[in-house]
């Protein structure tokens, strides 16, 4: 496996794949991997000839007052899980490398980004597209990969991916949890012991909210009251949105009918978490 920091190099060798007529997986990452990530990788490593994971801590998808400069680092750690995963190449660009000093185009997806986490995140989904329509200019891979507990990146980069005639498949893989529950993220690494501990109610608060569903509740409202009441049984929880929308359209709906998404952001302490489901 390769470590390599500047775009050339990864290009280089990604065209010599190519030329060689193999495929190429891309799994997407900003780093301090985790399961949820190996679960990716593994993917990926599956379903092609050669896999790039890419760690970037993709500053223009940060807002002002949120975690960037704490963002949890460990290169070392990462490159032995990709390597053991069985990845090729790793791709680790300075933010410098990414964007030159007078930078200024951005990749805006429109509509899909106004919910959910946009509207708390304002620049959060510019950042994202950004930075992912760059990397797949990079690597050109066949198939890249990104996991579910982001239900909405996946919505929106699909739809930039298509509006902008990108010639590389989406692929969603399912959100990977902890034994008690709690989505596997980089940001679990904040969490206290007693915050640790309350995290759990995102989860439990989705489940029930998923069983209406499955049980025949169309009414919208009701499933957003039911979650939003289990997770402010939580002292330590504080809700920035819980919301029923189209899937994958994004668009706020009143009554459940064809796929939706039900999707959570809550502070635990300082810590913003997210998690969902989507039912078909
Ligand atoms: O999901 C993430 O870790 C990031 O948003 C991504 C897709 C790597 C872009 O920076």
């Amino acid at each position: 496996m390769k470590l390599v920091h500047t775009i050339s190099e990864a290009r280089n060798i990604i065209k010599e794949w190519k030329k060689e007529g193999l495929t190429v997986g891309l799994v997407p990452t900003m780093g301090y991997l985790h399961d949820g990530h190996k679960s990716l990788i593994d993917r990926a490593v599956k379903e092609n000839d050669r896999v790039v994971v890419s760690i970037f801590v993709n500053p223009i998808q940060f807002g002002q007052n949120e975690d960037l400069s704490v963002y949890p680092r460990d290169i070392n750690r990462d490159t032995e899980l990709c390597e053991k995963a069985g990845a090729n190449l790793i791709f680790n660009p300075e933010p410098s490398e990414m964007y030159a000093s007078n930078f200024s185009t951005y990749v805006d997806a429109g509509t899909p980004e106004h919910e959910l986490c946009g509207k708390s995140r304002p620049i959060h989904f510019r950042g994202v597209c950004t930075v992912v329509s760059k990397l797949l200019h990079v690597a050109t891979p066949d198939k890249a990969y990104f996991g579910q507990k982001d239900a909405q990146q996946i919505a929106v980069v699909r739809r930039m991916v298509r509006d902008l005639n990108i010639d590389s498949e989406i692929i969603s893989c399912p959100i990977v949890r902890e034994s008690d529950g709690l989505a596997k993220s980089s940001r679990n690494v904040y969490l206290s012991a007693d915050e640790r501990k309350a995290a759990t109610i995102l989860h439990k608060a989705l489940t029930e909210g998923e069983n209406m569903v499955k049980a025949g509740e169309k009414d919208c409202s009701k499933i957003i009251a039911k979650v939003s009441n289990i997770i402010n049984t939580e002292p330590l929880a504080k809700i920035d949105y819980v919301q029923v929308v189209s899937y994958p359209n994004i668009e706020v709906i009143d009554k459940i009918e064809g796929s939706i998404l039900t999707a959570v952001a809550v502070y635990i302490g300082k810590t913003r978490l997210i998690d969902n489901f989507i039912i078909e």
